[in-house]
């Protein structure tokens, strides 16, 4: 296993379309391994295969929190979506900032696992928005590309939640 470089906003090959897997050989798994080290590493949730120079359909997702396991999608294909959300979204090709962006609240996805086997799988909320991000990864998108409003830092996004956060604290201390 190795750390793979995450490749940034502005190299051009995160605007080209990734091919389909037709067979996932030793150097497919290592490279799935090596994607799930670089996510951990990097403390994020999704990484696609583009995003290490590498254009092949495949995601490593891993939404943790809520008790999910790791999961990797090969040719991975969103088959239905329904509601709406929106969110802060970031990228490992986009460090340090944020933007608000519209997705689906819940999708259907149909995949290839590592043994070439099809699966389908529904997401919810983070999940949801993790899946929809990388599969634009794959056909040359960026989440910039759909921001509504500004792109912004990361650390002033968390400086105002921060002080929403107490201000609350300070209204309910208040009411007692
Ligand atoms: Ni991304």
């Amino acid at each position: 296993m190795a750390l793979r470089q995450v490749r940034e906003m502005g190299d051009p090959i995160l605007e080209k379309k990734s091919r389909e897997v037709t067979q996932v050989t030793e150097r497919t798994k290592e490279l799935i391994d090596d994607m799930f080290e670089t996510l951990y590493d990097q403390n994020g949730v999704g990484l696609s295969a583009v995003q290490v120079g590498v254009l092949k359909r495949i995601v490593t997702i891993d939404v943790s929190d809520d008790g999910d396991e790791p999961v990797v999608m090969i040719n991975p294909v969103i088959r239905e979506s329904d509601g709406e959300q929106e969110g802060y979204e970031g990228c490992l090709s986009v460090p340090g900032k944020t933007g608000k962006v519209k997705r689906p609240n819940h999708v259907i996805v149909d995949y290839l696992d590592e043994d070439m086997q099809p699966q389908s799988m529904e997401g919810d909320d983070v999940f949801a928005r993790c899946i929809c991000h990388e599969c634009d990864h794959l056909e040359g998108k960026l989440y910039v590309e759909m921001v509504d409003g500004p792109l912004q830092d990361i650390e002033d996004v968390e400086e105002e939640q921060e002080r929403q956060r107490k201000r609350k604290r300070l209204r309910i201390k208040r009411k007692r």
